[in-house]
This record gives structure tokens, C-alpha cells and sequence, in this order.
């Protein structure tokens, strides 16, 4: 990386020991209750991350595709509803692929950008910063290797500095489709908290559809979707010490109509017991007996403006793919 690049990107990094602790006391409790259950945010370790990469690749994903599809079109709309000097935060930041025609719009219209991204995977955020800074010499990077909670929390008290500038914060991909409900308003109104009135959001949903078309996205020819899915017990495996067979476990995605979402499960194939040496526990399962590892919340276009207003936003407007799969939706702060 060149000099110059390097003193444009600044890194905050929440320690790894304590993310250690979460996992394994999470792990302990959700694994003890019933049904037993693992948070999804512990999908995305450096493999996982790497996994879910390859999902937005895969021909039955077609939610990367749409959302891509937007962007392409609408980037200029978008920005045109959004006047003035900004600077982007990203929760959930990846590759940041999707977000380079936004930098690339925005760096035509004013000369320097703040990118802040935030992203718990800390070798996806530099990479990708790094990649970032090489093609946009007018770009300036403060990443977030963290979850989201102390990254707002850190950029609510860094507010000042950011006098005049507008923010723009972008939650791509249908992230909070996989938050429960209590917890997506619980961060939508974190995110409102950050912003000043007129500051936007830019939110990507998944939209509800067909069972054809739903049900394959999240259970692929290839198992892509199995691998990332199974990657959870690996993870328990190599951080926790735990003894779990994957071949004794498979991949099951089923949709729950009463609540309008795709389920992730690890279905145990057999009766069996499996030890967890730094928990100082041993998991019974029975055949058949599953750990729900994910939801991903689909939603109604109408469902998109009482979420708006519930958290203090206004919905402006919603642009929707041409195959009407998938919406991004500019939430404004009032
Ligand atoms: C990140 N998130 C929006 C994905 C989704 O579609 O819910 C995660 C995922 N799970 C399985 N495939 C993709």
C-alpha cells in the first residue's frame, strides 16, 4: 500500500479476548435452551465471512444481484434526494463492492469523502479499505472492526466533528432482516440517535416472494449455504474446544409463514452427545433435533414505512429491482 494511502485509513478494533467471551457464554446459553439456538452473528469469522462472499455469488442468491441492480440504476436518484456535503457510514461493510459506484457518484460531486465502514470481520475491513483507498485517492477511511453497537456509540459522541456534514448511513444487503424484531428497532433507533435531522438512511430489504424462488437462495446446489451454515459448529470446534462431527449434522432452511421468515437450522442426524471442553459441557441431542442458527425476516413494501416512523425516521421512497425482488428504501431523520 502506498504511504499515502496508508495515512488515510485509521482502524478501531474492539479486542479480540472479549469477543471470545460473548461467543463462548453465548454458545453456553443457547445451547442449553429449548429449542436450542446459536446468534447468526457468530456466522462471520474470517471463513464465514469468506463463505457468505461466495453466497452472494451463487446463481440461487438472487438478493447481491437486485440490490446491485439498484444501485447501478438509481445511484444517481438516490443521491439526488440526498443533497448537500456527506459523509457514508456502512454497518455491515463486507467487500463494500456494492458501495463503490455511492463513493464513486459522491467523489464526482464534492472532492474528499469520509468513509466510515464497520465491519466485525477486521480482515474484510482492511482488505477492502485498502482496495478502496487505491482506486479513490479522494476517500478517507475509519473503519470499525466491531459490531455495530460500539461503533454507533463511539460515532454518536464523534458527532460534532462532523459539523455541516450531512451522513449518510447505508445498511445494505437485508441485514436487519436478520435481526429479531425487538432487536431491529433497537438498532434502527441507534442509528437514528447518530444522526441529525435531515441525515438519511439508505436500507436494503428482501422482499417476500415465491417459495420456488426463496427456499433455493438459502439452500444451494452447491452447499455454499450448508458450508456457512455448518461453519458454526467448526467455529465451536477450534475456538471453544468443542467436539462436534459435521458430518453428523446438515443443513435444513425452511420458511415460517407466521412470521414472514426464512429459518437456518443444524439438523443432528442421530442420537449423540457432544463435549465442549472450555464450557465444561457435554450437548445431548436427539435425532432430528435442530439448533436454529438464523432468521432472515422478509418483508411488505407497507411494512417499510411503520418500520421507518416506529424508530424516528420518514420513508421517502422505495426503488425495487425489475423483477420487484428485492427494495432499497431512503429513511430520513426527523
Ligand atoms: C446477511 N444476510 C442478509 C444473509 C441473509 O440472506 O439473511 C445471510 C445469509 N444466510 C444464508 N444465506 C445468506
Amino acid at each position: 500500500m502506498a504511504t499515502d494511502a496508508t495515512q488515510r485509513l485509521t482502524i478501531h478494533r474492539v479486542e479480540a479476548p472479549e469477543r471470545r467471551a460473548d461467543f463462548a457464554e453465548d454458545t453456553r446459553e443457547g445451547l442449553s435452551g429449548k429449542p436450542k439456538s446459536l446468534s447468526p452473528k457468530y456466522l462471520y469469522d474470517d471463513l464465514g465471512s469468506a463463505l457468505f462472499e461466495t453466497i452472494t455469488l451463487l446463481p440461487e442468491y438472487y438478493q447481491t444481484r437486485a440490490e446491485s441492480e439498484i444501485l447501478e440504476d438509481q445511484h444517481e436518484a438516490i443521491l439526488d434526494s440526498i443533497p448537500g456535503t456527506l459523509r457514508l457510514v456502512e454497518l455491515g461493510s463486507g467487500s463494500a463492492n456494492k458501495t463503490r459506484v455511492l463513493i464513486d457518484t459522491i467523489l464526482k460531486r464534492q472532492n474528499t469523502l469520509e468513509y466510515i465502514p464497520i465491519e466485525i470481520s477486521e480482515t474484510t475491513l482492511e482488505n477492502s479499505s485498502k482496495d478502496l483507498l487505491r482506486w479513490f485517492p479522494g476517500l478517507r477511511i475509519t473503519g470499525f472492526a466491531s459490531d455495530y453497537e460500539n461503533a454507533l456509540g463511539a460515532l454518536a459522541r464523534d458527532y460534532a466533528a462532523a459539523k455541516k456534514i450531512r451522513t449518510v448511513a447505508l445498511f445494505l444487503g437485508s441485514t436487519i432482516g436478520n435481526l429479531e424484531p425487538e432487536d431491529r428497532y433497537g438498532l434502527l433507533s441507534r442509528i437514528r440517535t447518530m444522526l441529525e435531522a435531515q441525515d438519511a438512511l439508505v436500507l436494503g430489504t428482501d422482499l417476500k416472494k415465491s417459495l420456488d424462488v426463496l427456499i433455493p437462495a438459502y439452500d444451494d446446489a452447491l452447499g455454499v449455504t450448508a458450508a456457512f451454515n455448518l461453519n458454526l459448529l467448526r467455529r465451536i470446534n477450534e475456538e471453544l474446544g468443542g467436539e462436534f462431527d459435521l458430518s453428523q449434522f446438515e443443513h435444513e432452511a425452511r420458511y415460517d409463514e407466521d412470521h414472514g421468515r426464512i429459518e437456518m437450522h443444524l439438523v443432528s442426524k442421530a442420537r449423540q452427545s457432544v463435549k465442549i471442553s472450555k464450557l465444561t459441557m457435554t450437548v445431548r441431542f436427539e435425532k432430528g433435533e435442530t439448533i436454529h442458527t438464523e432468521n432472515s425476516y422478509k418483508f411488505d413494501p407497507e411494512q417499510l414505512s411503520s418500520m421507518a416512523q416506529k424508530a424516528g425516521f420518514h420513508l421517502d421512497r422505495t426503488w425495487l429491482d425489475s423483477k420487484n425482488q428485492f427494495g432499497l428504501s431512503l429513511f430520513t431523520a426527523q
